[in-house]
């Protein structure tokens, strides 16, 4: 019997997740469908309850609903609770929530750009739900130092007090500091902008991602400017989906084949 799954968000229509996870089942011969559902802005709740009523097995989540979802399950695994978020939910008794969001990025930097972890000195820039999502993959992954820059201050300052070990700051107090990994977890890329972030922050060989997918950013131009390397997020998009096919059908998929056939189309 073919199980159904979707992918929740407000906007959704341009989510690449249904064409990921039909390449993921194909591959696995796993017999699901994956569709999308635009929810409300107000009706995250109402939706869920009535994909899980008609027989769903589980829910990808995207903006704006990566929170409400934290909420919305009965059991949250230590990665959701970290990110204070969800992105996956699996429909047992209780309602599994996790997120996967911070190990496809570490997935995405370790198996498919060769990146060391280990040793990076790493800067986060952003200290909103995206940033949250990924700070405890990346010390987990036992990154060299950990660095969080935000726009406001204070909220770096408070997402890094929940991080042993990491440390919040503005952009200006990073002065000429230098890093091996720089993530841009800001929503500045999706208006062409820019975090100001100094270019002495690329260090030499130095990795500039971007969590934004299928653009080529003023961040990423700006850290090639400087002689950095630069990824977008397309392939953070398709680990963290890898991990969910995962969390539900116990198979983790090959994601090297889709990388190369879903990048560019
Ligand atoms: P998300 O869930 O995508 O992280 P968010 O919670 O609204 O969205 O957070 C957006 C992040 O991008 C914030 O860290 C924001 O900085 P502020 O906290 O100072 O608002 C950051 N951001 C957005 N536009 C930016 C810009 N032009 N330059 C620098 N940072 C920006």
């Amino acid at each position: 019997m073919i199980e159904r799954y979707a992918v929740i968000g407000h906007p959704v229509a341009h989510s690449k997740s249904p064409l990921i996870h039909a390449e993921f089942a194909r591959a696995t011969g796993q017999d699901i469908e994956y569709r999308r559902i635009e929810a409300p802005l107000d009706g995250f709740r109402q939706a869920a309850d009535a994909f899980r009523a008609a027989g769903g097995k589980g829910l990808n989540v995207t903006l704006p609903f990566k929170q409400e979802a934290f909420r919305y399950c009965g059991e949250a695994s230590a990665r959701a609770r970290d990110a204070e978020a969800v992105n996956t939910l699996a429909f047992g008794q209780p309602v599994f929530g996790d997120n996967t969001d911070g190990v496809g990025l570490v997935r995405d930097l370790s198996r498919n750009l060769h990146f060391d972890l280990k040793s990076a000195r790493t800067l986060v820039l952003g200290a909103g739900g995206a940033a949250q999502g990924v700070i405890g993959a990346l010390r987990e992954a036992g990154v060299a130092q950990l660095v969080i820059a935000n726009r406001t201050v204070e909220k770096a300052r408070t997402l890094a007090a929940r991080f042993p070990g990491t440390r919040g700051c503005g952009y200006a107090e990073l002065g000429d500091e230098a890093f091996g990994l720089i993530v841009n977890a800001t929503s500045a890329s999706l208006v062409d902008a820019a975090p100001p972030l100094p270019a002495s922050a690329f260090g030499r060989a130095a990795l500039a991602y971007d969590m934004v997918y299928g653009r080529d950013t003023p961040f990423l131009a700006a850290a090639r400017a400087a002689g950095a390397r630069s990824s977008d997020g397309f392939g953070m998009l398709v680990e963290q989906a890898a991990e969910s096919f995962f969390v539900w059908r116990g198979v983790r998929p090959d994601t090297v084949p889709v990388l190369r056939k879903l990048r560019g189309g």
